[in-house]
């Protein structure tokens, strides 16, 4: 008895040894029964020691604040309203950019995008900037870090599925009065992040329930070329994606460049993958069915992944957040 005991964790052993596991598994870290967020949590970002998402409960009137963003210091859990957006706003994506000095919010329901000035003091409540993109679909929903002096921003017709021209890619110009362009239509766009070195862009995309990650190489004036399928996400061949599979936060690994994305649609885990050669390094499962979005400590070993809690349905239940050492 003992020496089969001893048989597997060996073979345990093994196996953790041979596949890339985490250190620890994902800990929730704000549940279901806290009601701090509700299920349009999304665009987690790391600041300051906090995660940022969007989508909190007014911590006195315990309304859902959808133009709101709460903070949760990651040393202890204890979760503030950090900032209170334009009152008809409905927030999605969240960026940290220009070396941390800007917060960009996202509104693809009305289809602004905010920025919010950074100084020694905190994130400046009112916006500098409400850039308008002239999208008729869900965009920007969300959006990467600065190159050439703007970002690019993803979104689309979120049909229950996706087909192919549902999606957009815009690059927007920080700089005052610069207008917005179109770029790309692709299937449903969503999770999009700029390579280490910023010379690659790369976009989810889902067509007919099926979910793939395309890269673009970026030029100097913000336009795309080169278009490459840098993962085919086909259930037939990759375990763990079925039909009602969606992809949503793509963010890319400060250190390794890897990209992380969250598997949505049931999928319950983030799915790490080496751009190189379109190999899942590993998915690590959360606690979770429906992942929405993630980022990393700055110094890349841990992360952060927000999302509807448990099983909650679409637009249902409350907002969670998982922590897990990489
Ligand atoms: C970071 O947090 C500290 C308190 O923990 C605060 O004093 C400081 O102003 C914050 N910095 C910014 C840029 O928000």
């Amino acid at each position: 008895m003992l020496s089969t005991i001893y048989y597997l964790l060996a073979l345990l052993l093994i196996k953790s040894s041979t596949n890339a596991q985490l250190n620890t598994l994902p800990k929730p870290v704000v549940k279901a029964d806290q009601k701090l967020f509700g299920p349009f949590i999304e665009g987690a970002t790391f600041f300051n020691g906090s995660i940022l998402a969007v989508d909190p409960f007014d911590p006195t009137s315990k309304t859902e604040l959808k133009n709101g963003i709460g903070a949760v210091d990651v040393k202890d859990g204890i979760t503030r309203l950090f900032l209170r957006g334009a009152p008809q706003a409905q927030l999605n994506g969240l960026r940290i950019v220009d070396g941390g000095t800007k917060l960009l919010a996202a509104d693809p329901a009305k289809h602004v995008l905010f920025v919010h000035p950074i100084t020694n003091d905190g994130v400046a409540t009112q916006p500098s900037s409400v850039i308008s993109i002239p999208s008729s679909v869900g965009v920007p929903n969300d959006v990467t870090d600065t190159v050439g002096g703007g970002v690019y921003v993803s979104g689309g017709k979120f049909q229950p599925v996706g087909a192919a021209k549902d999606g957009e890619v815009w690059f927007v110009p920080l700089a005052e009065r610069a207008q917005p362009v179109k770029l790309l239509t692709l299937g449903r766009t969503n999770g999009i992040a700029l390579s280490k070195d910023k010379k690659t862009l790369f976009v989810t995309e889902n067509v007919a329930q099926r979910n793939k990650i395309q890269s673009f190489q970026v030029q100097t004036d913000g336009s795309l070329k080169d278009q490459k399928l840098v993962v085919d996400f086909d259930p037939a061949t990759n375990k763990g994606f079925t039909a009602d599979s969606d992809l949503d936060g793509l963010r890319v690994h400060p250190v390794s460049g890897n990209l992380f994305v969250a598997h949505t649609g049931n999928g319950k885990s983030v799915v790490e993958v080496n751009p190189a050669d379109g190999n899942i390094v590993r998915t690590i499962g959360v606690s979770m069915n429906n992942p929405t979005n993630l980022d990393f400590s700055p110094a890349g070993d841990k992360l952060f992944v927000v999302g509807r809690c448990g099983n909650a349905p679409f637009g249902q239940g409350n907002g969670c957040l998982d922590v897990a050492s990489l």
